[in-house]
């Protein structure tokens, strides 16, 4: 039998050959490898769909603050007054309007939370960016948006990075809302109560806890509304039953088994959803935000809008 001709690199000897080995010589020249077609084909098409997945991801994140998420949240409490059992409390935070979200978007906005047939409408922190001007367009919006019992708010880092927080807090009276700066409001229904309590921003604001409850029975059930998510420790001994907050934007950017790539400050120990905090156990609920801020994207994190259903918890009929 004749033997078969090797398509090895004329450079490189063949590990078989061993003395003169007469059909050695290369059928084409050059190196292997540089010469693949298969190879350099495979390295286009590598580059090519690495080039098609960044694409699409980018045009993903581009869209996804967009997907609006409306989550459905239901909590029973023992001491709730029974005489509000279903609240529906709609709670939507972080708007960031001035940047890359504006009248169209919060237009959109106020028509989902009108679907919620809210009882109660709760804002916690940063309606704007940085400068106030881009709410002044925005004020007859949140003036459309109505509950059965009001609409409250309190103040987020970025409303006072313009330091026109006057502005923003005038504004948001001139809509309607409530705005709880160390307050309380007392809601009642034939003889049963509960509160709303809003918290001065903690990272460039006062808040002031004792401040914001003085007066306010120990027995009437309380709900804290505070930008900064993790702030609840601080405010569970101080007999809440429940905390909305923001802030975190869920991270705005999160990757499978990762998480978020970055949460600010007051924001690392309860990032987005539901969390309880540890002696006494409270729940805090924290919304993922409807705006963005540093970048114009959101990534396996769509903005969210929340309607928390609360009721009393009637442990005597178990
Ligand atoms: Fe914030």
């Amino acid at each position: 039998m004749g033997k078969t001709p090797r398509l090895n690199s004329g450079n490189s000897p063949s590990r078989h050959s061993n003395g003169p080995n007469r059909s050695n010589a290369p059928l084409f020249p050059g190196k292997e490898k540089d010469h693949d077609p298969s190879r350099r084909m495979f390295q286009l098409r590598k580059h090519v769909m690495t080039l098609v997945a960044s694409v699409l991801t980018l045009g993903y994140a581009l869209w996804e603050p967009r997907r609006l998420q409306v989550n459905h949240i239901d909590l029973k409490f023992p001491s709730f007054p029974e005489a509000f059992n279903g609240l529906r409390v709609v709670h939507f935070s972080d708007v960031h309007l001035g940047f890359h979200t504006g009248r169209k978007e919060l237009s959109k906005l106020a028509e989902q939370i009108k679907d919620q047939q809210p009882d109660l409408i709760c804002f916690t922190g940063d309606i704007v960016e940085r400068q106030s001007e881009p709410m002044r367009e925005c004020v007859p919006i949140l003036a459309s948006m109505t509950a059965r019992y009001g609409k409250f708010a309190v103040l987020g880092n970025h409303d006072y990075r313009g330091q026109q927080q006057q502005d923003v807090m005038n504004m948001f009276r001139e809509a309607g809302f409530t705005l709880l700066l160390n307050q309380h409001i007392v809601i009642e229904r034939g003889n049963e109560k509960f509160a709303v309590v809003g918290l001065d921003d903690a990272l460039t604001g006062e808040p002031d806890l004792d401040g914001a409850v003085t007066g306010l029975s120990e027995s009437v059930w309380k709900l804290l509304l505070m930008h900064e998510p993790d702030y609840a420790d601080y405010a569970a001994p101080h007999g809440f039953g429940l905390q909305l907050s923001g802030h975190s934007h869920g991270g705005q950017v999160r990757f499978p088994w990762f998480g978020a790539m970055t949460t600010p400050r007051g924001s690392r120990k309860y990032v987005q959803g539901l969390h309880y905090t540890s002696k006494p156990q409270m729940p805090v609920y924290v919304n993922r935000g409807f705006g963005m801020t540093q970048l114009p994207i959101r990534f396996l994190c769509r903005p969210e809008l929340t309607v928390l259903h609360l009721s009393r918890d009637d442990v005597s009929e178990r």
